[in-house]
């Protein structure tokens, strides 16, 4: 990988062997992209304008100063409605939707940033505040622009890691002027690309349908991916895929996008009359009006751009690697965890011998992470209160006793909170109601009978974490469920009108300074955050907890499209996957999906039958054999859920030794022929299958397929694994 720039053309290159990002100054200091593609051999002058010279309109400039026009010559053509760039203008030349929106201070928004300086160098700053990707095996182009009105700066970032086909994008805006300026849209980045050919493929969902795959055509109106619950992001989720209409899934073009962050964005696909396309990503600016006092900066959210140039599984590999690799929490201890959690099992319904009973019925199913859930504080026996006063419910649950119980069969022990949120019943409340988020003029939307506290304020977070950290010091508990039940309604603080029009952006700033003072007060619990189910499941996120959970109360059918869609964009190991107590599926069944998660049950453990326990373990088994496989390797979607009476996925390990194959059918079916193709082999090496035991050449098994030609009850899911076997033959 290398970030070079050729001082005589003023072009920036940045690329590795798959990939080649490349941009040059222009004549006005403007940042124009030339290229985004498969690496390609240097670029000269006569490329800028065969890439450039489209025909259309040439923008040309009056200089004020020696009143004369600045003209666009053939090696320079500039037009502000084709070409691409880096930092589009507003209020000037361009028409397709700024980088961003600066409202200045004769209240006039013109913005437009001309090249200043740059740096490049091998490491990545950290973006105070916000979830980032690390500084290992990375090297950063940092660019100066300044805007022409104003003394405002636009610090561009583009880092680029070693093995990934892609970069990570942020900006940064520096008010050096003497007043405040507002800033009412920030995107962190602008992608132009010079084909409107693309399908948009992203995910949207809510409770219990937590992630769906949704495909569609891009067209000359603008298409937007938004989220404006202020959170509760299952609505619809930060990451997304442009497939080439060539493209498919091990060949041609995609580019996968995505944004660190767990509050309001918002994706924009402009398609231009003349069949190009701007993607801009960014933070939703509904809303959105940020102050920015003189001196001061403001940081924009990560954003990531992947380039495969063969299909859809490409990015998936790059999407996985990157989030492993480079962003995603690690804790030691729990590489074999097998969770049973309360919730589904016995909701607020317990005491300390229940608690007691499932533990010891824990430790027969080979569980090892036993988490009490929702109900062991204040006088938390259903949803409408409590939330904010995080003391031991001592009447009802006896935590030291259960937690030593536990540790002494070697369990580990987990609780369940809620930090973000007040219940209107609590004691909290009746001390501080200015602490929740409300309009002083209207009543206040409450959701699952609860409000959200204003985490903008420092004195509200030190007050609940405090509170909190009294629980974790005192208690030895090894992991934390942290939810988030609810999106965000009246967000208005009374006291400081100021950041009103901000105050959702500062409402996760808050939070994640709630997310890093834990982590960092106890680096050694194991954090799994939630939001109703499977919402805010983004990268920002992954940054502090290690996994996510994936849905609630949902059977291994619904599981097969969730988990299909969600792996399409992140690791099989970040998404909290259960044996529910659901019916229609067995526990064999239901546990041959969940394993391809962070393994474990939510059911009462002690209505298990001796027969389900056998099931149990062995399933327990068949995870554990398999975790590092799943955890490490490549993920490959074979059939779709979709649009398909079947859904078919594998994981090959990185080395090719090892395959795991899934499978299952929805309806009933009869015999009919059926051979599914596995991928990414070794179409040399010898693999054995544990299905029908035969023995194979990885390109049998990659053209000719398995052989699942038969008849099948609804729902039989069928897990295959095949295992290098060179020798043997
Ligand atoms: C949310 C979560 C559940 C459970 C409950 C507790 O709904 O998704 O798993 O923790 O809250 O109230």
């Amino acid at each position: 990988m290398s970030i070079i720039f050729n001082k005589e053309k003023k072009i920036f290159k940045i690329e590795n062997n798959n990939f080649s990002y490349i941009f040059y100054i222009n004549q006005l200091g403007i940042l124009v992209k030339l290229y985004l593609g498969k690496k390609i051999n240097d670029l000269d002058l006569n490329s800028f304008s065969y890439i450039n010279n489209l025909n259309a309109d040439s923008y040309n400039f009056l200089d004020l100063k020696t009143n004369k026009e600045v003209i666009n010559d053939k090696d320079n053509y500039f037009s502000g409605l084709t070409s691409d760039i880096e930092a589009p203008s507003f209020l000037t030349y361009d028409k397709r939707g700024p980088l961003v929106i600066i409202n200045h201070q004769d209240n006039s928004s013109l913005t437009d940033f001309r090249y200043v300086s740059h740096k490049i160098y091998k490491d990545k700053k950290s973006l105070e505040g916000l979830p980032h990707f690390d500084n290992k095996d990375v090297e950063t182009l940092e660019i100066t622009l300044k805007d022409l009105k104003d003394n405002i700066y636009l610090i561009m970032y583009y880092s680029i890691y070693d093995g990934i086909d892609g970069i990570i994008r942020h900006n940064e805006i520096i008010n050096k002027t003497k007043k405040e300026i507002r800033i009412n849209r920030i995107n962190s980045l602008c992608l132009d690309l010079p084909s409107l050919e693309y399908d948009l493929l992203s995910v949207y969902g809510t409770y219990a349908t937590d992630r769906i795959l949704e495909r569609q055509k891009l067209t000359h109106n603008i298409i937007s991916i938004t989220e404006n619950s202020g959170g509760k992001g299952f609505y619809h989720n930060p990451m997304c895929m442009l497939i080439n209409k060539e493209a498919n899934d091990n060949y041609g073009e995609v580019i996968g996008l995505g944004l660190v962050y767990s509050s309001n964005f918002k994706f924009d696909f402009i398609g231009n009359p003349l069949n190009k396309l701007r993607v801009l990503i960014g933070i939703n600016d509904e809303n959105f009006e940020y102050i920015l006092d003189s001196n001061n900066s403001f940081i924009s959210p990560e954003a990531i751009i992947i380039y495969s140039d063969e299909g859809i599984n490409k990015v998936t590999h790059q999407f996985h690697d990157l989030i492993r690799e480079h962003i995603l929490r690690k804790v030691e201890g729990f590489e074999n965890t097998i969770l049973l959690n309360s919730w589904e099992g016995c909701m607020f319904d317990f005491d300390t011998n229940k608690i007691m009973n499932f533990i010891s019925k824990a430790k027969k199913m080979d569980v090892n992470l036993f988490v009490l859930d929702d109900g062991w504080f204040s006088k938390r026996n259903d949803d409408f209160s409590s939330l904010g006063d995080w003391e031991v419910n001592t009447d009802k649950i006896d935590l030291k006793k259960v937690i030593d119980y536990a540790h002494s069969l070697k369990i580990k022990f987990g609780i369940w909170i809620e930090p973000e949120m007040i219940s209107f019943n609590s004691d909290l409340f009746k001390e501080h109601p200015d602490y929740a988020l409300m309009d002083k003029d209207v009543n206040p939307t409450t959701l699952r009978h609860q409000l959200v506290l204003n985490l903008t304020k420092k004195e509200v977070r030190d007050s609940i974490f405090s509170k909190i950290c009294k629980i974790f010091d005192t208690y030895d508990i090894d992991y934390c469920k942290w939810d988030f039940n609810r999106i965000l309604t009246e967000a208005i603080d009374n006291s400081n009108f100021k950041i009103n029009k901000s105050l959702y952006h500062n409402f996760i700033l808050g939070t994640y300074d709630l997310l890093n003072r834990f982590i960092s007060r106890y680096p050694k619990i194991l954090l799994e955050t939630c939001a109703g189910g499977g919402g805010r499941f983004d990268l920002g996120m992954l940054y502090y907890s290690s996994q996510i959970w994936g849905s609630d109360e949902t059977d291994g059918v619904s599981r097969t499209l969730i988990q299909y869609a969600t792996n399409l964009f992140y690791p099989l190991k970040v998404i909290g996957a259960h044996v529910s107590a659901r019916k229609f599926l067995s526990i064999k069944e239901k546990a041959s999906i969940a394993m391809f998660g962070t393994f474990g049950y939510e059911l009462d453990p002690t209505k298990l039958t001796d027969e389900d326990l056998i099931e149990v373990k062995l399933s327990n088994k068949r995870f554990l054999d398999n975790k590092k496989l799943i955890d490490e390797g490549d993920y490959y979607p074979l059939i779709s859920p979709y649009n398909n009476n079947f859904v078919s996925f594998e994981v090959v390990s990185k080395d090719k030794k090892e395959l795991i194959f899934f499978f299952m059918n929805y309806r009933q079916v009869n015999w009919e022929s059926r051979f599914i193709k596995l991928k990414g082999l070794d179409k040399n090496k010898l693999y054995k299958n544990d299905y029908d035991n035969n023995i194979f050449y990885g390109d049998f098994y990659m053209n000719v397929g398995l052989n699942l030609s038969m008849g099948m009850q609804s729902f039989t899911p069928l897990i295959i694994k095949l295992t290098q076997v060179d020798d043997e033959k």
